[in-house]
């Protein structure tokens, strides 16, 4: 079924037409959803800008728009506003219709798109013989919403998970390992790792000796030496051990399958530099080969450089990203791909991705999409760091939102189950890390603030949960089988009821948004919206108290509501629960 504003536009396109002229027939009629209820329920804005076009008073545009506009089944009425605005009020049958044919609809009015593509989706990516740490947490759960969405859209998605498995700091660490008779049976954990990591770095800026054996053991790893080999093999099974305990705790759609790490690229790196020096884009710069990005320059205005492969014929990060991209274009054959990669790297992504344009390696029928993030800080607005200044370890949050969790539904429900308290708990701590993370503008950096993501009230995962519950809960109440109820239609009669589901017809239009825009924080928003729409209507609007069609009409509201709320969370990667 057509979205309510597609059918607008349509209607609105046609008056234009009839009224100007089939030249006018493709323009933006600019709907938006009304500010003022008093006003109807939707604006369309094109009067200003084709009031341009013609050279007439955009008040004179909209009238004779108006005078032509069809409408017939779909509009109750239409006035005009300010300078020129198209105030339009849904015909309330209208309404009712598609909320009904919403609930019925088994994917919830998410319009699909008309050209589905096969999407890559670059996120997550942590560091083989790291531990992961709080800068993961939110290209993990930016990454994994969106991947959600562009799948509800219709989209392919091929999930990448770009571990950082390869490069030269591994040379020290094996190195070091070995030195200490490290067993690659037996490997170590995420723990020990990260402490040997940091003592062999130290070891390595202090002690020229084991320096030279460290850059000695990166040519044996770069040469396939099986010892080598052996330990790194044990390092990167390792941590893919670890970062899977990690994602399934989080919920997180990634796998062993969709881990394609650096090292995936490293026989293919030669051949990038060849490719670019075949093509006459490589330069010499104090030794190094390097491309000139167009547009790239230093603080002096010179040139910026991209350095591809370093003096001793190492390679670097960036020949690892062009590779990347060559294999996820020809050989993925994405249409589109998308990094989920912190702002401190933004400028890397930049100078990649117009090298590939620049090489004529991407096309520009080809998209690639930088979704970037701020960082997340603590409560003096600093890097979130411990108490001891070190980096905040993922694993830690995850308990600590778990244990918070289950704090606050002891004491809000002591009478639950336990094993249904723990799941719970689980729960509402897992969706209010990923929530707090996703309901600011990503780009923004936020404040890492227990309390507030935790609290009932507000735009947060538990006000969001709750609300879900609560309609569960009337359901329970009212003895009725929530999945079994069909009801027979809803009705759109009181103020609140028609906001209440003028909100959820909203709902096709925000996921494809989501998945043109790339944020998040348009789902919650209008999540945040519904909830408190809902209570608005429920307020208003007795539901198991009122009786015959009634009834059943307000309560198949309730359960388009609280679908459209699992649904939406779902796509943020957040698991309602019935009761809280
Ligand atoms: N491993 C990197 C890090 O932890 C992120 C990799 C992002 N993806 C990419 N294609 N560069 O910072």
């Amino acid at each position: 079924m057509q979205d309510l504003s597609t059918l607008l536009e349509d209607r609105l396109r046609s008056a234009t037409a009839a009224a100007f002229g089939n030249e006018h027939a493709a323009v933006d009629p600019l709907i938006r959803p009304a500010g003022n209820p008093r006003f109807g329920d939707f604006q369309a804005n094109l009067a200003m800008a084709l009031g341009k076009v013609l050279g007439q008073p955009p008040r004179q545009v909209a009238e004779a728009i108006v005078g032509k506009l069809d409408r017939a089944g779909l509009l109750s009425d239409v006035s005009l506003g300010g300078p020129g605005f198209i105030n339009l009020a849904i015909d309330p049958a209208v309404l009712a219709h598609h909320a009904g044919a919403m609930l019925a609809d088994g994917d919830g009015g998410v319009p699909q798109a008309d050209k589905p593509q096969t999407v890559v989706v670059d996120y997550s990516s942590p560091n083989v013989a790291k531990e992961m740490h709080v800068g993961h947490l939110r290209s993990t759960v930016i990454g994994d919403a969106l991947v959600r969405t562009l799948e509800a859209v219709g989209h392919t998605v091929i999930r990448q998970n770009h571990l950082g498995d390869w490069g030269t700091q591994f040379g020290m660490l094996i190195q070091s390992l070995l030195d200490q008779g490290f067993d690659p049976e037996a490997g170590a954990s995420a723990g020990e790792l990260t402490t040997l990591y940091k003592a062999a770095k130290q070891r390595f800026d202090d002690d020229p000796a084991f320096n030279a054996q460290a850059r000695e053991r990166v040519v044996k790893l770069q040469a396939g030496d099986a010892e080598t080999l052996a330990v790194w093999r044990s390092l990167v099974a390792q941590s893919n051990t670890y970062f899977e305990t990690i994602y399934g705790r989080m919920g997180v759609k990634l796998g062993r399958a969709d881990v394609r790490g650096e090292s995936f690229y490293n026989e293919r790196l030669a051949a990038v530099v060849d490719r670019l020096e075949q093509g006459g884009h490589l330069q010499e710069s104090q030794g190094a080969r390097v491309v000139f990005p167009q547009g790239f320059n230093d603080r002096d205005g010179a040139p910026l450089p991209m350095i591809v492969q370093k003096s001793d014929g190492g390679y670097l990060y960036a020949t690892t990203d062009l590779a990347a991209a060559v294999f996820r274009v020809d050989e993925l054959k994405a249409g589109r791909v998308i990094y989920v990669i912190g702002l401190p790297q933004r400028q890397h992504f930049q100078m990649f991705s117009t090298t590939l344009r620049q090489c004529g390696w991407v096309n520009d029928a080809v998209r690639l999409d930088y979704v970037g993030f701020g960082s997340v800080l603590g409560p003096d607005k600093k890097m979130f760091k411990t108490r001891s200044g070190e980096t905040v370890r993922l694993v830690d949050l995850l308990d600590e939102a778990e244990k918070r969790a289950a704090g606050a539904i002891a004491e809000k429900n002591p009478d639950l189950p336990a094993d249904e308290a723990a799941a719970v708990a689980k729960a509402v701590g897992m969706g209010s890390l990923k929530y707090a993370d996703l309901s600011g503008d990503r780009v923004k950096d936020y404040v890492f603030d227990w309390d507030r993501m935790l609290a009932l009230d507000g735009n947060t995962a538990p006000y969001l949960l709750y609300s879900y519950a609560r309609i569960r809960s009337i359901f329970r109440k009212g003895e009725i089988d929530f999945d079994g109820f069909m009801g027979d239609g809803i009705a759109v009669e009181e103020p609140a009821e028609r906001g209440l589901v003028l909100q959820l017809l909203q709902f096709g239009a925000t996921v494809a948004s989501v998945a043109e825009s790339l944020e998040p924080h348009r789902l919650c928003n209008y999540l945040y919206e519904l909830a408190t729409r809902y209570h608005r209507f429920f307020e208003a609007c007795p539901v198991l108290k009122s009786e015959g069609e009634q009834r059943d009409a307000r309560l198949a509201l309730c359960k388009l509501t609280a679908l459209t709320l699992e649904r939406g969370l779902g796509l943020l990667g957040i698991d309602v629960v019935e009761r809280m």
